[in-house]
């Protein structure tokens, strides 16, 4: 297996701990040095509209890391405009709705998003890489390419969701597939969303892939084994 693929850990659940007693413990930005030593390349985080796990003070403390801070947001002028303000190294834009529990699914670039346009121009302009958080289908990246993307990340849900063997090499098939037309059209290629460590090293060899999100499941194991050891085995499987 190749060892060029980064392993980007996404602190969300920390906060959503910390959000739980609205205390100043467990810290996101502790854990985040924690991750950096453990081997995490960079850091995520998804400053959500009801800010339900990350705060906007976590969001500024973050980008003031040594650390590569790779930030998911909606493409809505309020949350662009703070992204702007904190500069991240990069932004994935992703779908989001009020009640859902995590994000469902890639954007629909079949339609026009408001707001995706003005977004990922403004980004371009800032000079934060922007990725698209997409499902692994070909006339998604293609308009993401259309837009002017970086950079795709795949949903691996279903491939995650996948029942069966025969189910999740079809869906492993659609994210590889996806990848090729990706590096074809000079996009970068990342994914996430649904990993954990028994689903991940499949989706770690898809060629061309340079980065993988990773978040739910790395906090749910540290609870057990420490937050140093959840990365640096994550990490592991995906080197
Ligand atoms: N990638 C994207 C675009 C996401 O929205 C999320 C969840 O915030 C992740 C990756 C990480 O997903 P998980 O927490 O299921 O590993």
């Amino acid at each position: 297996m190749g060892n060029a693929v980064k392993l980007g850990v996404n602190i969300d659940h920390v906060a959503t701990l910390r959000q739980a007693r609205r205390d100043i413990d467990p810290d996101p930005i502790a854990a985040a040095n924690v991750c950096r030593q453990a081997g995490a390349d960079a850091i995520v985080c998804h400053l959500r509209q009801d800010r339900r796990h990350i705060q906007d003070k976590d969001l500024f403390a973050l980008c003031k890391l040594k650390t590569d801070i790779h930030l998911e947001i909606a493409a809505v002028p309020q949350m662009v405009r703070l992204a702007l303000k904190a500069k991240p190294d990069s932004v994935c834009i992703v779908p989001e709705h009020p009640k859902e529990i995590t994000t469902q699914g890639g954007l629909d670039l079949a339609k026009p998003l408001p707001g995706l346009p003005a977004a990922i121009q403004a980004f371009k302009k800032a000079g934060i890489e922007v990725s698209l958080f997409i499902d692994p289908e070909a006339s998604m990246v293609r308009a993401a390419k259309k837009l002017g993307a970086d950079t795709i990340e795949l949903c691996t849900t279903a491939y995650c969701e996948a029942e069966g063997k025969k189910k999740a090499k079809d869906e492993l098939e659609r994210l590889e597939l996806a990848g090729y037309l990706a590096q074809e059209l000079g996009l970068g290629l990342h994914a996430g969303h649904g990993l954990d460590y028994h689903n991940v090293q499949a989706v770690a060899r898809i060629p061309h892939l340079s980065a993988l999100n990773i978040g739910f499941s790395i906090v749910a194991r540290a609870v057990f084994v420490g937050l140093k050891s959840a990365v640096a085995e994550m990490k592991h499987l995906i080197s």
